[in-house]
């Protein structure tokens, strides 16, 4: 006799429905899109299959899509014709950037919550995510400086969240007291425990990043879990909203300690190297897809994330509401 069954919950589909204990829905998905400066169709990026550097035109189509598809936002990165040593670019009113804010606020601005990453990599000819000092370091102070004027851009054009992503320290503290008062609205989503990663590899290809060398002097050690905690606490100090671990298939364990310990909401950014790997092996026939993508995604909620950014949102969203209705 075997009294105690776990099976007996897994016996049939709907069994198994009502037994889950973790849901997606397509409001937990932010789907990142990139916009490029001075290019007239869409390029595609060749290492991460299925994703695009959009026109002004394809964004606000990718953008009504996601809408569409029920995601709940977009966060939205420019790629500018343009870099020079400060990142003047991101400051500019009329940047790539900014009028792509302004272009999608516009179209979807009242179905989604419209982002906009506040950091300077994409900005300036060296491809780090500050300025530097004489010596040809990242000059911490210096940037916040930038990233204020950046979040005063920004705000001013409507995006409704600025995604803090530089790891600066003090970069929170700048940037909200750079919008308020009057952009008291705008939410910050700190990029708080943003891990110094291999996994950013195909990123770098989608905003055509000069960067030689790496960041390991601002983002933060592979090798170190409590650390996170604290850079978190830091965040939630200075008047982070939200915060966010970055890459999250190789640190789990950090999303969970963070999921714990949050009095915010916590998000995870699924980045480029994890899309790029799924699509590659799934292109071989090494792995089933969709099946793939739908467990990274419910992994990674079982984790302790209250939101997803994904390079899959909008499919996986339009998934889930074909299998609601289905
Ligand atoms: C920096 C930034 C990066 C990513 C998002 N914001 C690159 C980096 O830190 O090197 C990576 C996202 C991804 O790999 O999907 N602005």
């Amino acid at each position: 006799m075997i009294p105690i069954r776990p099976r007996r919950l897994r016996a049939t589909p709907a069994m198994r429905r009502v037994a889950a204990e973790t849901h997606l829905h397509p409001a937990m998905l932010t789907q990142p899109l990139f916009v490029r400066e001075q290019i007239t169709e869409p390029v595609p990026i060749a290492s991460m299959p299925g994703v695009v550097q959009h026109t002004p035109d394809t964004l606000r189509k990718a953008a009504v899509e996601a809408a569409e598809a029920g995601v709940g936002g977009v966060m939205l990165f420019g790629v500018p014709a343009y870099r020079d040593p400060c990142g003047l670019g991101a400051v500019d009113p009329h940047g790539v950037l900014t009028r792509a804010v302004e272009d999608v606020v516009a179209e979807v601005g009242d179905a989604l919550v419209v982002q906009a990453d506040l950091c300077l990599d994409e900005f300036t000819d060296h491809g780090h995510c500050g300025v530097l000092d004489d010596a040809g370091r990242v000059d911490n102070d210096a940037t916040l400086v930038v990233y204020a004027q950046m979040a005063h851009v920004l705000a001013e054009a409507g995006a409704h969240m600025l995604g803090l992503s530089g790891m600066m320290d003090g970069q929170v503290a700048a940037v909200r007291e750079a919008l308020d008062p009057a952009h008291a609205d705008v939410a910050v989503l700190a990029y708080a425990a943003k891990y110094a990663s291999a996994f950013y590899g195909p990123f770098r290809e989608a905003v055509g990043s000069t960067l030689t060398g790496d960041r390991r002097t601002y983002q933060m050690d592979p090798a170190n879990r409590r650390e996170a905690l604290r850079e978190v606490e830091l965040d939630v100090a200075e008047g982070a909203d939200v915060v966010m671990v970055k890459p999250v298939m190789a640190y789990l364990d950090v999303l969970a300690d963070v999921a714990a310990a949050s009095p915010v909401p916590v998000w995870a950014y699924q980045v480029s190297g994890e899309y790029s790997m799924v699509e590659a092996a799934a292109a071989n026939g090494w792995i089933d897809r969709r099946r793939t993508v739908e467990e990274s995604l419910t992994g990674i909620v079982r984790a302790g994330a209250d939101h997803v950014l994904t390079y899959w949102a909008t499919e996986v969203a339009t998934w889930l509401e074909e299998s609601r209705h289905g």
